[in-house]
């Protein structure tokens, strides 16, 4: 069975042309690696219930990382959180210039859809797979929440505004990688409450994510660091003691609601989930 990062290596986006870089651009984050979260979580739920849809999923995987992708290049882009490091690289506008990794991120987000548009499903999974990438990761869930991130900067946000914020922005991209295994088996009823179990998931992620920011060196997490500052993150907002709370509760919630899930599904998802869910707890403080 081809693993995950084998079929992102193959399957580049392909397009030549007369530009010297674009092509070049394209490739530089995918390749660049990062920890592939969300394809993890996909795959997990595919694999627990029909594996032989495994093929057939990683397009599926695939078009998700691509959205993400996207939205870290532009997260990075000097109008929004400006840093010079990605996945332990240099960001696409500092070595290129702004204008390519502006476009690269465009390319990449509307990619996504073409290759779920091609993934070997029938059409009612298809159109279910797109409506779910894009009802997520579009103007009603990580865009608005990047807008909410960006504009409050400086502008101190209410607990409850900043959950709305950082579900928005991260967590419903995770959730619905979780849904979209479900679509795939064809297990709707599972869709729902995978979906929900993803939102409270994708807070923790977001909230160890900014404790990372205080609690590691950019050379340690490959991207810059200590650039929260000016955000409404957990640990700006509520200090690095309240936020480990916030994250332990969580964690402790999810550890419950995973124990919960049917055995196939446990026991393809502990290995990963236990790990990412006690993230914070080997951040060094
Ligand atoms: C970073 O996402 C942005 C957040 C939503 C916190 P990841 O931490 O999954 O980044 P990569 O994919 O591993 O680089
Ligand atoms: C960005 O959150 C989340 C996205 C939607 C890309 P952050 O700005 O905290 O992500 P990092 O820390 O730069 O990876
Ligand atoms: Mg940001
Ligand atoms: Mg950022
Ligand atoms: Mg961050």
């Amino acid at each position: 069975m081809q693993k995950f990062e084998d079929f992102l290596l193959e399957n580049l986006p392909v397009s030549k042309s007369i530009h010297p870089t674009y092509e070049d651009a394209l490739h530089k984050m995918l390749e660049a690696g990062g920890k592939r979260f969300r394809p993890a979580l996909l795959l997990g739920v595919v694999n627990s219930y029909n594996p032989l849809l495994l093929d057939g999923a990683r397009h599926a995987a695939y078009a998700i990382e691509l959205l993400h992708t996207y939205s870290l290049i532009h997260d990075d882009l000097p109008a929004m959180d400006n840093s010079p490091l990605r996945r332990g690289k240099p960001t696409l506008h500092v070595e290129f210039d702004e204008v390519t990794a502006i476009l690269v991120g465009d390319a990449l987000n509307t990619y996504s859809f073409e290759v779920l548009s091609n993934a070997p499903f029938s059409d009612y999974t298809r159109v279910a797979l797109i409506r779910e990438l894009a009802s997520n990761g579009g103007l009603n869930g990580m865009v608005l929440g990047q807008a909410i991130d960006c504009y409050f900067e400086n502008k101190p946000l209410k607990l409850e505004d900043i959950k709305i914020l950082h579900t928005n922005k991260t967590a419903k991209l995770i959730a619905a990688s979780l849904k979209m295994g479900a679509i795939i088996v064809g297990r709707e009823d599972l869709a729902q409450k995978l979906y929900e179990f993803g939102i409270k998931l994708g807070l923790l992620f977001q909230i160890q994510d900014d404790i990372l920011d205080v609690t590691q060196s950019s050379a340690e997490a490959g991207k810059l660091t200590n650039n929260d500052e000016a955000k409404n993150s957990f640990v700006t907002i509520l200090g690095l003691e309240k936020a480990m709370s916030e994250a332990n509760i969580l964690a402790d919630e999810l550890t419950i609601e995973l124990d919960s899930f049917d055995e196939s599904l446990r026991s393809e998802l502990s290995p990963l989930l236990t790990r990412y869910i006690n993230r914070h707890k080997n951040s060094g403080t």
